[in-house]
C-alpha cells in the first residue's frame, strides 16, 4: 500500500485509541465527532486524506447504536474524501450475539451490522474475537480476526500450575479452550448451558475432572456475568480447588462485577477493548490492554505483510 497512513477513532474508547497512538508513535487524525443540537451523531474530518490509507478505530459498545453511527458516518466521510483504503478497527463487535435466528421473527444483527459497515465504505475489517466465527464471513471484504488468546495465556501460564484444567463455560467455546490449553498445558473440561432467554443462564451439566485441581475458565465475552458465576459455583462443587476465570471482552452489564466478585472466582482477567473501570486495589479484575496487538496489526497491514504471525 502506497498511501499514507491516517488513523481516524470514534468516540467509544479514547484510552485505547490514544495507547495504541502511542504505540505507532502517531498523532491521532483530526477530527469533530460529536453531535448536533437535535441529538444526531455530526462528524467532520479536519484533514486531507485523499489517496491514504486510513484506518478508524472504534469498538461498537455501549451506547452501541451511538458508536455504531460514529464509526458508518466517519467511514461515509472518508469514502466521499478520496481515501485510498479505509479499514475499521473493530476491537470489540457488539451486536455479535444476534448471528444466527434462535427462534422466529428475530433480526440477524450481526449481518445487518456487517453490511452497515461495508455500505458506508469499508473496505477491510481487523477486528479481535468475533462471538461466532462465522461473522467474519458475513462481509464480503478482507477481516483479519485477532484473537486474545496468546496474549492471555502467556499472562496466565505464570499463575497456573501443572494439573490446571481449563474449562469452556459452553459447548460453543471448546476451540477457544483447547487454544488456551495447548498454550498453557493440563486438561480440559465443558460446560453445557442454556439460555432459556438471552439474558438468563442455565448450567445443564460438565464433562471433565477438576477435583483437587485450579480450575480457569476461558469465554470471549463476560455481559451479565451469569454464566461466569453458574460456572465457578459449579466447578467449586465440584472440588476445584482454585477458580480463575479470563475472557477476551469486559462488557460487564449492569451489576455483573458485583456478581463477579461475590463468586467463588478468585480472578479475572480481561483485555480492554471496550472502557472499563480502573480495577481497585484488592479487586479480583485485571485488565490486559491490547493496544500492542491492534498497533502491529495495522502496521503490518498497511505494509502489506502477513499478520498470522500474530497469532502464536
Ligand atoms: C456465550 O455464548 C458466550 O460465550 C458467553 O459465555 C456469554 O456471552 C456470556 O454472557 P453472560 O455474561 O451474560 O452470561
Amino acid at each position: 500500500m502506497d498511501g499514507r497512513l491516517q488513523i481516524f477513532a470514534g468516540t467509544s474508547h479514547p484510552r485505547l485509541a490514544a495507547a495504541i497512538m502511542e504505540e505507532l508513535e502517531a498523532p491521532l487524525g483530526r477530527a469533530l465527532v460529536g453531535t448536533w443540537k437535535n441529538g444526531e451523531t455530526r462528524v467532520k474530518l479536519d484533514e486531507n486524506v485523499r489517496g491514504s490509507d486510513v484506518f478508524v478505530i472504534q469498538s461498537v459498545c455501549n451506547p452501541y447504536d451511538h458508536h455504531l453511527m460514529e464509526l458508518l458516518l466517519i467511514t461515509d466521510a472518508l469514502k466521499r474524501a478520496s481515501a485510498a483504503r479505509i479499514t475499521a478497527v473493530i476491537p470489540y463487535y457488539g451486536y455479535a450475539k444476534q448471528e444466527k435466528k434462535t427462534s422466529g421473527r428475530e433480526p440477524i444483527s450481526a449481518k445487518l451490522v456487517a453490511n452497515l459497515i461495508v455500505t458506508a465504505g469499508a473496505d477491510r475489517v481487523l477486528t479481535l474475537d468475533l462471538h461466532a466465527p462465522a461473522i467474519e464471513g458475513f462481509f464480503d471484504i478482507p477481516v483479519d480476526h485477532l484473537r486474545a488468546t496468546p496474549l492471555l495465556a502467556r499472562h496466565l501460564r505464570r499463575e497456573l500450575e501443572d494439573g490446571v484444567v481449563v474449562v469452556s463455560p459452553d459447548a460453543g467455546g471448546v476451540a477457544r479452550a483447547e487454544d488456551f490449553r495447548v498454550r498453557v498445558g493440563g486438561s480440559l473440561a465443558i460446560i453445557s448451558k442454556r439460555h432459556p432467554d438471552p439474558d438468563h443462564t442455565e448450567i445443564l451439566e460438565m464433562i471433565g475432572d477438576v477435583n483437587g485441581r485450579v480450575a480457569v475458565i476461558v469465554d470471549d465475552m463476560i455481559s451479565t456475568g451469569g454464566t461466569l458465576v453458574l460456572a465457578a459455583e459449579l466447578l467449586r462443587e465440584r472440588g476445584a480447588a482454585r477458580v480463575l476465570a479470563t475472557a477476551t471482552h469486559g462488557i460487564f452489564a449492569g451489576d455483573a462485577l458485583s456478581i463477579i466478585d461475590r463468586s467463588p472466582i478468585e480472578q479475572l482477567l480481561v483485555t480492554d477493548t471496550v472502557p472499563l473501570p480502573d480495577p481497585g486495589i484488592g479487586s479480583k479484575l485485571q485488565v490486559m490492554t491490547v493496544a500492542p496487538l491492534l498497533a502491529e496489526a495495522i502496521m503490518r497491514i498497511h505494509k502489506d505483510l502477513s499478520v498470522s504471525v500474530l497469532f502464536t
